[in-house]
């Protein structure tokens, strides 16, 4: 069985990992999506949220499962026997890291990373640049998937009343 891992903080889902996941799965046994926890990263949902949220727009894959792991991926793929991380490639700037990251997983645990080039229409979308401009009140609405959308602006609001 060909079981893979798509990696990442998902705050929150995008359009942009959702099209790789679902590719994933059109491609691979089983997709686990993993909400890395990453503590030095100040985070607009909670990870119990994210994977609440993760798990509504993928039910329609029925080979993508959700979890969660802090600390390295690496020693979460020996873990579970994944062989294979699917990360997607936006743009250059996303090259020189990935390769990077790419090598010392191979090199730590002979882990593979396979890369798919992003969709054009997604190539230019982050977790960040959503939350940005969000909390200006622009319209999100391409960039998230329906179910989340009044969940992002709400949290939005609230972290920029907090913020005043
Ligand atoms: N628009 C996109 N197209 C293709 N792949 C994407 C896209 N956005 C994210 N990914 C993939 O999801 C992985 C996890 O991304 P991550 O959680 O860092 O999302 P992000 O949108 O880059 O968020 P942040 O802005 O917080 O860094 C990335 O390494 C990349 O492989
Ligand atoms: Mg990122």
């Amino acid at each position: 069985m060909r079981k893979v891992v798509c990696p990442g903080s998902f705050d929150p889902i995008t359009f942009g990992h959702l099209d790789i996941i679902a590719r994933a799965s059109s491609i691979f046994d089983e997709v686990v999506v993993a909400v890395l926890v990453n503590r030095t990263k100040k985070s607009l949902f909670t990870v119990e949220e994210r994977i609440a949220m993760i798990r509504e727009v993928t039910t329609v894959y029925p080979n993508v499962v959700v979890d969660s792991w802090s600390g390295l991926l690496v020693d979460y793929c020996k873990q579970n026997d994944i062989p294979i991380i699917v990360k997607g490639l936006r743009a250059i700037t996303d090259f020189d890291y990935e390769l990077q990251m790419s090598q010392i997983n191979l090199q730590l645990q002979g882990v593979e990373t396979l890369f798919m080039s992003t969709a054009p229409a997604h190539s230019f979308l982050s977790s960040s640049i959503v939350k940005e401009v969000g909390s200006y009140g622009g319209d999100v609405s391409s960039y998230v998937p329906p179910l989340l959308l009044e969940r992002l602006k709400t949290r939005l609001a609230l972290n920029m009343n907090q913020q005043s």
